[in-house]
């Protein structure tokens, strides 16, 4: 909703307003952005503005009518030169060689329209919009912002510069979102990390140093997430949370700075760093579009509300709340070394377990017997393919399975088709030594023609055969940058190459599945989103560090849009041993995948998956896009009438000082009944190691044949869960699990609890 109130403007969404007016020298300035606030006249929102006589000290008066300075003020929009030394919004050079900037209100207006952006990808869906244009005071110049307001508790704005006048104007900077505080009294929350490494999450205490979250890697990285958050010292579920994102996948930067009169200011949008950019007479530059959240019920409470954002208004209309197959990954189970014979067992075994898509990961086109070859030349290896793609297709559907497979449309080898072809269509310096990442070179979508190439052979490729999901990598970041377009160029002119190439393809094969991947998560960002509804999200499948990750990615992120594979032990990752049980468990909350050669795997192993697949079919629903909640190591998605919930709780280390293990649960109707039940497991004998020689009557050595023989036949009897009670009960006070094995004893009263110990619970409504 939307009140224009004489000078002010007061959005509202259902849970939070935002307000701010125009100062009488024309400067937009920010009131209020928080908890919902109901005015009806503008004196109600003038309570709002701040009350400053005269300028302090030896700040600059914007003139020499007004008692205040920029610096001192909450502003909407900031520049360079009239007195704000904060992180600007917008940096522009302007024919005359002056870099001040002063744009003051001209005009707005609002209505319901979502505009999508022209350049770049944009949120969809019911809203309203208010748009305001300011112009520059000196040189003909619009700075448009628009604000759109979801009833769902989420804002978002754009920032567009117009260059009216006749020559060229240099834009140094252009951010989305500049939000300001009138205090310090925040957390500044990101989440940073590597390669196999990414979401750690970092909470900083603010200072009047500024902290700076960016990439300069020609992607978003997984070296700093565009996802970050202010708190106000909050918890998980109590406690004031602003959220930001940005709907970008390329160079960004999220900046917070305290000023000198401890007012916070939030700056978030395209790195301006390597970023300058020359629009022509009547251009338009449009920056991303910034979302922005509120919650006043802590971080899951923020959580609750961008995951119902991303689900409704960013994922693609035909993908939302769609559910999704659950897949094998050729990748971990035979890295290069496909051929046909290989694929259709692990296919077969695959179907026979229920999984519903096989997934031909890297290695099965032209010359790509390692990673040093291939990249580029989108064609089958007939050496390990004879009868192409399309029999294999065939083979596969047969079998009852969806067919999908890897793309690595960004990037070429030295030694292929593609690069002896083209040379020059790759990032690259001309006779310098070139810094390769995975032996791979970008190709340059900076490019127009580069970018209408390979929509035409990836066009080729997807027509080829019946082809039902997409793994699109990408796996190196950017290094050695050149290209024919301007310097400051060349990174947002390749994201927006990107994005033609995606939007083009996946609207002509809109059946598709399409998953990104950049080696993992990094490129795990809102923009990838708008094309592809999921996303791969690390390569780190070790299920203890992936707990983390995924957590993490929980903050911001619906578990709908990560992608998540059990895989083999040792870890391929961290050559760790976790239980197979685990590992599901962990990777259930999203997106189901497999990674591991099943036909290695023992009987008993094989049955397990069986049953797990079995398990989360049932509970697909809920897995993918049940309400998410974090809850002491552990996670709940609970349905919308919460009716139905699964919960999951994960203790990494057996400590014999037992505590009492309680399940709170989170997101129930306090006033409905509720059958809690758990997942009933049996244990591998030889876990027990030695100590199974306290019930048996013969010595067994332990490793022995006889140790091996018996743990085919007899099997440790997990513990059982079974109560009734109602929602209050279940979230306020929990329910004490049964007691975890201390040495003292075993029976089926006690809870099989070693290192990397997990359960799933099941919650349901009851009349009981
Ligand atoms: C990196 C991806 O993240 C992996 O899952 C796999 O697809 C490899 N690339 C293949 O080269």
């Amino acid at each position: 909703m939307i009140k224009v109130l004489g000078s002010a403007f007061l959005l509202s969404t259902n849970n939070t307003s935002y307000a701010m007016r125009v100062l009488p020298t024309g400067q937009l300035e920010h009131l209020y952005y928080g908890q919902r606030i109901e005015a009806d006249k503008e004196e109600d929102l003038l309570v709002l503005s701040e009350k400053h006589a005269f300028p302090l000290g030896n700040q600059i008066a914007y003139d020499e009518e007004s008692s205040y300075s920029l610096e001192n003020m909450r502003l909407e929009y900031s520049g360079y030169g009239k007195g704000d030394f904060r992180e600007p919004l917008v940096e522009l050079v302007f024919p005359d060689h002056t870099f001040t900037t002063d744009f003051l209100f001209d005009y707005a207006t609002y209505n319901k329209e979502k505009k999508p952006l022209h350049t770049l990808p944009s949120s969809h869906g019911e809203c309203d919009h208010l748009y305001i244009r300011l112009k520059e005071r000196n040189h003909d110049v619009d700075l448009i912002l628009d604000y759109y307001i979801y009833e769902e508790d989420v804002i978002t704005r754009t920032t567009k510069i117009i260059n009216h006048m006749k020559e060229d104007l240099i834009v140094e900077r252009a951010m989305s979102l500049c939000l300001d505080f009138e205090d310090d009294q925040f957390e500044f929350i990101t989440f940073n990390g590597g390669w196999a490494d990414e979401m750690h999450k970092h909470i900083h205490n603010l200072s009047s140093a500024k902290i700076v979250n960016a990439s300069c890697m020609g992607t978003s990285s997984s070296r700093a997430q565009n996802f970050v958050m202010l708190s106000r010292f909050a918890k998980e579920d109590e406690g004031e949370v602003y959220g930001f994102n940005l709907i970008y996948s390329g160079n960004h930067k999220e900046v917070v700075e305290v000023s000198s009169t401890h007012k916070t200011r939030i700056v978030t949008g395209i790195n301006n760093e390597q970023f300058s950019y020359c629009l022509k007479s009547e251009e338009v530059f449009e920056a991303p579009e910034a979302i922005m959240g509120y919650s006043y019920a802590g971080f899951n409470g923020l959580s609750n509300i961008f995951h119902r954002f991303v689900n409704e208004h960013i994922i693609k209309k035909e993908w939302a709340y769609k559910e999704r197959p659950i897949l094998i990954n050729s990748w971990e189970a035979m890295y290069f070394n496909v051929n046909e014979k290989r694929i259709l067992s692990l296919a077969k075994e695959a179907s026979e377990m229920g999984i519903e898509l096989f997934v031909l990961d890297d290695g099965w086109f032209k010359g790509r017997a390692d990673d040093t070859r291939g990249l580029g030349d989108w064609e089958v290896d007939r050496k390990k393919l004879p009868k192409g793609l399309d029999h294999l297709s065939r083979k596969i559907h047969k079998m009852g399975m969806k067919f999908g497979i890897w793309v690595e449309p960004e990037m070429t080898n030295e030694n292929s088709d593609y690069y002896r072809e083209h040379p020059d269509w790759v990032i690259k310096i001309d006779g310098q030594m070139q810094s390769l990442g995975r032996h791979q070179y970008v190709i340059d979508l900076s490019n127009d023609e580069v970018v209408d190439d390979m929509i035409s052979r990836m066009t080729a490729l997807f027509s080829s055969c019946q082809i039902d999901y997409v793994k699109w990598d990408m796996n190196r970041v950017m290094s050695d940058v050149f290209s024919t377009c301007r310097k400051g160029e060349v990174f947002h002119r390749y994201i927006c190459g990107l994005y033609r190439m995606m939007d083009t393809l996946t609207l002509r094969f809109p059946h598709i599945l399409f998953e990104g991947c950049a080696s993992g998560g990094n490129r795990f960002d809102l923009g990838i989103l708008c094309y592809f509804p999921q996303i791969w999200a690390s390569d780190n499948t070790d299920s203890w560090c992936r707990f983390d990750i995924q957590n993490s990615y929980s903050y911001g992120y619906p578990q709908s849009t990560f992608t998540n594979h059990v895989s083999g032990v040792p870890n391929h990752q961290t050559l760790r041993v976790t239980p197979l049980a685990l590992r599901f468990h962990v990777a259930a909350f999203g997106l189901l995948g497999y990674e591991v050669n099943l036909l290695d795997l023992s009987k008993k192993e094989k049955e397990d998956i069986k049953q797990q697949i079995i398990i989360y079919k049932k509970q697909r629903a809920l897995f993918q896009f049940g309400n998410m909640y974090r809850i002491d190591m552990g996670w709940m998605a609970v349905d919308e009438k919460r009716s139905h919930a699964v919960g999951m709780l994960f203790k990494p280390i057996n400590e014999l000082s037992k505590k009492t293990v309680v399940f709170k649960c989170k997101g129930l109707d306090p006033l409905k009944r509720y059958h809690f039940y758990n997942q009933k497991m049996t244990f591998d004998i030889k876990e027990m190691g030695s100590l199974i020689n306290t019930a048996s009557p013969i010595h067994i050595k332990q490793g022995s044949l006889s140790h091996r023989v018996i743990s085919k036949f007899v099997h440790l009897q997990g513990e059982e869960e079974n109560y009734y009670a109602s929602g209050s009960l279940l979230m306020n006070a929990g329910v004490f699990l049964k007691q975890g094995f201390s040495a003292t004893g075993f029976n089926e009263d006690v809870r099989f609890d070693p290192d990397f110990f997990s359960r799933l619970y099941f919650i349901e409504e009851s009349a009981l």
